[in-house]
């Protein structure tokens, strides 16, 4: 069985108010139709092919995933979007049609339609709701379906029913192209509906089975910036429940986001406010401190992350105490027990294990052995305005405070380097180096004094 997806996104979104097209607002940090394309994605199907009108430079310069685009340069309606994808598309083939603004469908439940689908059968989610307002409504006859109505073509009587339209669907491609030939745009909003190839269907002698999702959130839709607000909560809420049944402590399951991936250990304590994005890892007994944004990093057992610090493509090896507010940018590593403490910019360094830069300081491009001391205030001058480059500190060396060390230069091991100075010239081992004046205590000075 061959299986295509059609997913639609040409629509503006007009109660977004937005010049972003609807599909590219973000969900836990991914487009909607990201969303909608990973997930398709999982069902391995031949092709997927997004439709796309608003905005369709934008959404095609924005999604990453490997799509083919066809283009409906007028929004006639969601049929009219439907027959504008229905290119390569073959009569054997299963096609599964989504809308691009329903981002959190499981795969699941596409599989479920899918598999509900035959020659003579079109799979159709549909669910029961408490509040059916804005959604199509499904019509049944001695149980079967036999149509959907949309809300603003519905009698008083049918605006009644409660089980509605989600807006997926399985259907043979020959089927579907065949009954798309046949819709017409005499309705309330004049369009052409993809929603009124059922009752055609029905009277074909063809069968629609309804299938439904697990939760109703799977349909949820976002059609305001409100209701992507609430979609996000829900979303973020289920996301901290996934890592608190898997051992890790959330302090306020309200007060975190993952927008992307975040694999934990267990006994790994997150406190409030922090945000994690990219692909992340975190090992076991890891504890994280209030509002840090993690991104793309990796932090191994037994660490802490004190409150305030931003991480970003950094490695942090086991039982280290990094902030607060420290940031580690993209490139830093460091080997295990290291300590980078407060007003500390690290980049692109290696930190061998045991060392400390405590306090104050930029360390770029930098490479530092086990136990060295960075002392408070310690600058690696990498750039000299065109070139970057290397600092490369040995074991068991130590920087006096408010150093300036102008790169490259290498620092050997056991140096000590006296505070206040700028070291342009290799630092050979074991000796102590500085290059500040010496104090001069002049007598006989007196201080100026004020003319009354
Ligand atoms: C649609 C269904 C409705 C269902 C609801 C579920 C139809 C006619 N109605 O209504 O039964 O309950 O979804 O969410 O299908 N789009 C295009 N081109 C168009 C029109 C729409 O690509 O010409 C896209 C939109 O970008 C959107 C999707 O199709 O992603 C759905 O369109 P929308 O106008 O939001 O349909 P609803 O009124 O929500
Ligand atoms: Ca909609």
């Amino acid at each position: 069985m061959t299986t295509r997806l059609i997913v639609l996104a040409a629509g503006k979104g007009t109660r977004m108010k937005s010049a972003m097209p609807k599909v590219l607002h973000r969900l836990a940090g991914k487009p909607l139709l990201g969303h909608v394309l990973d997930t398709g994605l999982q069902l391995n199907p031949a092709s997927i092919t997004v439709v796309i009108g608003h905005g369709a430079d934008q959404v095609q310069s924005t999604i990453e995933q490997p799509v083919k685009w066809a283009l409906q340069s007028e929004q006639l309606g969601t049929g009219h979007a439907v027959r504008e994808g229905l290119d390569g598309i073959e009569d054997s083939d299963t096609v599964l049609i989504t809308y691009g603004d329903v981002p959190l469908t499981r795969a699941s439940t596409y599989q479920a339609l899918l598999d509900a689908c035959d020659e003579q059968t079109i799979g159709l989610l549909t669910l029961m709701m408490d509040d059916p307002t804005g959604y199509g409504r499904i019509l049944r006859e001695g149980g079967a379906i036999v149509g959907v109505v949309e809300q603003k073509d519905a009698t008083p009587d049918q605006l009644g029913i409660t089980e509605v339209n989600a807006g997926v669907v399985a259907i043979k491609g020959g089927s579907l192209r065949d009954l798309l030939s046949r819709i017409d745009n005499n309705n309330a909003q004049g369009e052409f509906y993809l929603t009124d190839i059922h009752e055609l269907a029905v009277k074909d002698g063809l069968r629609v089975q309804a299938v439904h999702p697990q939760d109703e959130w799977e349909v949820d839709g976002v059609n305001s910036r409100v209701q992507l607000a609430r979609l996000e909560r829900l979303h973020q809420q289920h996301l901290a429940e996934e890592l608190m049944n898997n051992g890790v402590t959330v302090a306020d399951p309200a007060r975190i986001d993952i927008r992307g991936t975040l694999k934990t250990g267990t006994d790994v304590t997150i406190d409030v406010n922090c945000v994690f994005e990219g692909d992340c890892v975190i090992g076991n007994n890891v504890k994280i401190g209030q509002n840090c944004l993690i991104s793309g990093s990796v932090i191994a057992d037994g660490s802490t992350i004190l409150a305030n610090c931003v991480l970003e493509n950094a490695e942090v090896g086991s039982d280290a105490t990094v902030g607060p507010f420290a940031r580690l940018r993209p490139g830093t590593r460091t080997e295990s027990g290291i300590r980078i403490g407060n007003f500390v910019e690290t980049k692109n360094t290696h930190v061998g294990e045991g060392s400390k830069i405590n306090h104050l300081s930029y360390v770029g491009d930098s490479t530092l052995g086990r136990n060295v001391n960075v002392g408070a205030g310690t600058i690696t001058c990498n750039y000299d305005g065109v070139n970057k480059h290397q600092t490369i500190i040995g074991d068991n060396a130590f920087i006096g405070s408010n150093s300036a060390l102008v790169a490259p230069v290498t620092i050997s091991e056991g140096a000590t380097v006296g505070a206040g100075s700028t070291i342009t010239r290799n630092v050979p081992a074991d000796r102590l180096s500085l290059t500040r004046a010496r104090q001069t205590d002049i007598e006989n000075w007196s201080r100026p004094i004020k003319n009354k």
